[in-house]
């Protein structure tokens, strides 16, 4: 069975497939037990499996595991700790974000992957970036402050 050395949140992840289109969320979820990446719609449309590939927002429900091979996936999960929370998971709680959390881990990491780029946007760079990030509780107002509160804190 072919064998995908990934790295996932900075550690080394091998993992067997027999089907190089499996898509990567399949992977971490099933095989590597990453749950906080959602799925959603399957179809590229919601945004909850966002991931970050090599630091640039993915939908990982498209993302087949063959063309993932050596590359860097951080999740949710390898975005901050408990004890030491990312500027955007502390402005997410401070602006009391989630409804019922399902999209929060896809939002967060678009935005990550936003002010990776740019440290201080504006509300409209904000809202143009996680348009493709649906919510159906309509946290997206929360969502928003808790974007530009991070920013202004130096998340990066
Ligand atoms: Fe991947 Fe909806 S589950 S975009």
């Amino acid at each position: 069975m072919p064998r995908y050395s990934l790295s996932v949140n900075g550690l080394a992840r091998p993992v067997d497939s027999p089907d190089p289109d499996q898509p990567l969320l399949y992977v971490l979820r099933n095989a590597l037990g990453l749950h906080v990446a959602k799925f959603g719609c399957g179809l590229g449309q919601c945004g909850a499996c966002t991931v970050l590939l090599d630091g640039r927002a993915v939908r990982s429900c498209q993302v087949p595991i063959g063309d993932v091979d050596g590359r860097a996936i951080t999740t949710l999960e390898g975005l901050g700790t408990p004890e030491a929370l990312h500027p955007l998971q502390a402005a997410f709680i401070a602006e009391q974000v989630p409804q019922c959390g399902y999209c929060t881990s896809g939002i967060i990491m678009t935005a990550a992957a936003l002010l990776s780029e740019v440290a201080r946007p504006t509300e409209t760079e904000v809202r143009t970036a996680l348009d493709g990030n649906l919510c159906r509780c309509g946290s997206h107002v929360r969502v928003v402050r808790a974007v530009l509160r991070a920013a202004e804190t130096g998340a990066r």
